[in-house]
């Protein structure tokens, strides 16, 4: 893997902040005077846009394991089209959702092998995993309240779906805690923002001594 760039995921339960966090951090870090790629998984390929409509804007029924995999086959395609470019030449990759997500979601919550589906997710993308993974950790209930629009496929999931996802990602973030950075993420947008950019702007000082 490249050690140039920078590699930051951010991740949560629905509505948690995620891709409005995200956008501000990518402002934040281009005002700095960073070279940004902001990238979204799935989507931000070809392939990509075409497996998100399919895995969340459809109804099809899918097998947990198919569903997975399709997961897992978008993020090597963006991996290998857009973020270890983007890293091999020294660049920030901020991307809303990654690894974690399909972890979280297809195992914790519904119910695949989580240790099979980390190898097997790891292993597809020859181990590019982020330096730093924000975790937005927020209530099921706020998150969705939060949410005005019609529900995607996986935000039609049950409560207790929602809630395992939850508590999956906090187990994450405890099992490595070195990558993780654990944010409240049911206070103001402006408090999270502020928290978020502590810690990135720490981590990217420090960033000689992640590898
Ligand atoms: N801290 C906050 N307090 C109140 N509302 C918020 C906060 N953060 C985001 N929102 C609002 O909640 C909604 C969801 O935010 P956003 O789309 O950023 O979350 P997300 O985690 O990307 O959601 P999804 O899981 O659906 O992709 C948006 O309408 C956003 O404006
Ligand atoms: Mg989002």
């Amino acid at each position: 893997m490249s050690v140039r760039g920078c590699f930051i995921t951010v991740e949560g339960p629905e509505g948690s902040g995620k891709s409005s966090q995200s956008r501000a951090l990518v402002r934040t870090l281009k005002r700095a005077g960073y070279q940004v790629a902001w990238v979204r998984d799935p989507g931000s390929t070809a392939l990509g846009r075409s497996l998100r409509r399919l895995l969340l804007e459809t109804s099809a029924s899918l097998s947990p394991v198919a569903e997975a995999l399709l997961f897992i086959g978008g993020r090597v395609q963006l991996v290998e089209q857009v973020i270890r470019p983007a890293l091999a030449k020294g660049r920030v990759v901020v991307c809303d959702r990654f690894h974690d997500s399909t972890v979280a979601y297809q195992g914790f919550g519904g119910g695949l092998d989580v240790a099979w589906l980390d190898r097997l997710g790891r292993s597809a993308i020859h181990g590019v995993m982020p330096h730093l993974t924000i975790l937005l950790d927020i209530p099921t209930a706020v998150g969705f309240r939060r949410l005005q629009r019609r529900r995607d496929r996986m935000e039609r999931k049950t409560r207790a779906f929602h809630q395992r996802v939850r508590s999956g990602y906090l187990r994450l973030a405890t099992r490595e805690p070195r990558r993780f950075v654990v944010i409240d993420a049911s206070r103001s947008p402006e408090a999270v923002r502020r928290e978020i950019q502590q810690v990135v702007m720490q981590r990217l000082k420090q960033r000689v001594s992640w590898y």
